[in-house]
C-alpha cells in the first residue's frame, strides 16, 4: 500500500498525532503514544484491517458501493410495523419493554451500563430468556450469550438459579471476530456480549477495556446489528473512578444506552434509559433483585415510604411527597426535626440547600413559625434525592409538624411548589399524581388551589383533595 498514512495514537485515550510523544499530549500518560497505519482512502478509515473473504465476517469493515441514499418511501415500504418491536412478555419483560420504548428493536446495539455486581449480567440472562422463550406466533428463536467474564459453567450456573430453561447458547470468547463468525450462521433472536471491556479485535492495537478497543469492538458490533437485523446488546461496566474506556465514550455509537442502578444496601435495581434512538428516554424500570433474579416490583409508587410510615404510631416531622420519575409516580418520606433553642443551623440530606433555605425562610416570614432560633434537620428518606419542586409542600408540613411538635396523619400527602410570597403553585401532571396517592388508600391529599378545580372526580371517591392557596391555609387545615 503505497500511500500508507502513519499515524500516533495514544492507547490510553486515544488521541492521535501525526508524530511521536513520549507524553501524551492529552491525557498526560507517558509512553503510550503507538504507531499505527492507515491505508489510503480506499481501506476501512479507523479499524484499518482489510476486508476478509466474502460472506462470514463482511460486516466487520464498512463495504463501500454497498449503501446509497434511499428514498423515504423505499424505506418505508419494507418496514412491517408490527414485528418493527421484539416485545418482551410477562412483568419483567413489560418492565424492560417500557425502558426500552416499547420493546426491543432489530439492528438495534445497546448498551448496558452499571457498576460491577449491581446485576447487568443477571439481566441481561433473563432477557435473553424471554427473548428466546418466544413471542410472535410461538416462533421460537435462540439467543447467543457471549461472555469474555464468566465461562459457560458458570453461566449456566446462574441461569440454573434463575431457573432458565430456553433456548439459549452460551459462549465464552474474547474476541469479536471469532464470536460474530460463530453467532451469524445461528441467526439468533439476540446477541449478548458480557462485556465490552474483555473483547477485542485482534488488528486493533491495545489490550481489552482501552480505548481504542472498546470504540473499535462496539463498532463492529454496530455494523454487526445493522447488517444482520440482529439486536445485539452489550454490557459496559462503570468503574468509580471514572474510566475512560468506560461506557461514556460509546454512548454516541450506540443506538440506546441504558444504566442500571442500585444503592449498596438495597435490593432495589434502577433502569433508566439515558439515550433512547427509539424512544423517550424517561422510563424508568424497577426491579427487586431476590434470591432467583431480577423481579419486577409492582408497588413501585410506595416502596420509598420507610415501614415506620405505615404504623400506627405517628411521630412529628413526616410528610409525604409525591414526585415524578420519567412516567412513574413515586410516594416519598420528607423527615424535619426542628431543635429549639439553639443557633439556626441547617442540615440538609437529599434536597437542594438553596431550596431548603428559600422554604424556611418563606415559613418565618409568611406563616410565622419561629424558625430563627430553631436547628432545622431536613431528610429523605431512603437516601433519594428530591429534585423537583413538587415536593415543597412537603418540606414546609414537614418543617411545620415538627415546629409546632403535631404530626401529620400517615394518610394525608401534599403536592405543590411554594412561592416567595408563600402562596402555592402548580406542578407539572398533576393528575397523574393525585391518582396514585388515591390509588394507594390516602384519605387526604393537599394540593393548590388551582390545581383542585382543574381535577376531576372519578377514582377519587374515597380521598379528599383539599386545595389551598398558600401555607397559611394549610396550616389551618392540617394542624
Ligand atoms: P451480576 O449480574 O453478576 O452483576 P454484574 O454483571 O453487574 O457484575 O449480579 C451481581 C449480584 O447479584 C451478585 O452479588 C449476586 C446477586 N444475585 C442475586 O442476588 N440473585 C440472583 O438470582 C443472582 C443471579 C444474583
Ligand atoms: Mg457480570
Amino acid at each position: 500500500n503505497a500511500k500508507e498514512k502513519v499515524q500516533w495514537v495514544c492507547s490510553n485515550c486515544g488521541y492521535s498525532a501525526g508524530q511521536w510523544w513520549g507524553v501524551c499530549r492529552s491525557c498526560s500518560v507517558s509512553g503510550t503514544m503507538k504507531e499505527a497505519r492507515f491505508g489510503d482512502d480506499s481501506d476501512s478509515v479507523v479499524s484499518g484491517f482489510s476486508v476478509l473473504e466474502d460472506g462470514v465476517g463482511s460486516w466487520l469493515p464498512q463495504q463501500e458501493g454497498e449503501m446509497r441514499p434511499l428514498r423515504l418511501a423505499e424505506v418505508n415500504r419494507g418496514l412491517d410495523h408490527h414485528h418493527w418491536r421484539i416485545p418482551l412478555s410477562g412483568p419483567f419483560g413489560d418492565e424492560v419493554s417500557r425502558v426500552l420504548g416499547g420493546g426491543l428493536v432489530p439492528g438495534s446495539l445497546t448498551l448496558i451500563g452499571g457498576d460491577p455486581g449491581v446485576g447487568k449480567s443477571t439481566l441481561l440472562l433473563q432477557i435473553a430468556a424471554i427473548i428466546a422463550e418466544g413471542h410472535n406466533d410461538g416462533e421460537t428463536s435462540p439467543v447467543v450469550y457471549v461472555s469474555g467474564e464468566e465461562s459457560v459453567e458458570q453461566i449456566g450456573n446462574r441461569a440454573d438459579r434463575l431457573r432458565i430453561e430456553s433456548d439459549i447458547y452460551l459462549y465464552s470468547s474474547n474476541d469479536v471476530e471469532d464470536i460474530l463468525k460463530k453467532v451469524q450462521y445461528l441467526s439468533p433472536g439476540a446477541l449478548i456480549v458480557d462485556s465490552i471491556q474483555t473483547v477485542y479485535l485482534k488488528e486493533i492495537m491495545g489490550s481489552p477495556g482501552g480505548i481504542m478497543q472498546v470504540k473499535e469492538c462496539t463498532s463492529a458490533l454496530l455494523r454487526f446489528a445493522k447488517k444482520t437485523n440482529i439486536p445485539v446488546l452489550l454490557i459496559g461496566h462503570v468503574t468509580k473512578s471514572g474510566d475512560i474506556a468506560g461506557p461514556r465514550v460509546l454512548e454516541h455509537i450506540v443506538d440506546v444506552v441504558l444504566y442500571m442502578e442500585g444503592e449498596k444496601y438495597s435490593s432495589h435495581r434502577m433502569l433508566r434509559a439515558v439515550k433512547n434512538r427509539f424512544g423517550s428516554t424517561d422510563e424508568l424500570g424497577v426491579f427487586e433483585m431476590s434470591h432467583s433474579g431480577l423481579q419486577a416490583v409492582s408497588n413501585a409508587s410506595e416502596m420509598f415510604l420507610s415501614e415506620q410510615h405505615m404504623d400506627s404510631e405517628i411521630l412529628a416531622g413526616l410528610a409525604v411527597a409525591v414526585i415524578m420519575d420519567g412516567s412513574r409516580t413515586f410516594l416519598i418520606e420528607i423527615q424535619a426535626l426542628c431543635l429549639s433553642g439553639s443557633t439556626g443551623s441547617r442540615q440538609v440530606n437529599g434536597i437542594q440547600v438553596n431550596r431548603a433555605d428559600m422554604i424556611i425562610s418563606v415559613l418565618i416570614k409568611q406563616a410565622g413559625l419561629r424558625l430563627r432560633e430553631h436547628a432545622v434537620f431536613l431528610n429523605v428518606v431512603s437516601g433519594l434525592t428530591l429534585a423537583e419542586t413538587a415536593g415543597d409542600l412537603a418540606i414546609a408540613a414537614a418543617i411545620c409538624s415538627s415546629c409546632l411538635e403535631i404530626p401529620i396523619p400517615n394518610d394525608v400527602a401534599f403536592i405543590g411548589e411554594i412561592g416567595l410570597g408563600g402562596e402555592l403553585r402548580m406542578v407539572p401532571r398533576m393528575e397523574k399524581r393525585v391518582y396514585t396517592v388515591a390509588k394507594l388508600g390516602f384519605r387526604m391529599c393537599i394540593v393548590p388551589k388551582v390545581a383542585e378545580k382543574a381535577l376531576g372526580t372519578e377514582g377519587l371517591e374515597k380521598m379528599k383533595v383539599v386545595g389551598c392557596r398558600n401555607l397559611k391555609e394549610v396550616i389551618n387545615t392540617v394542624f
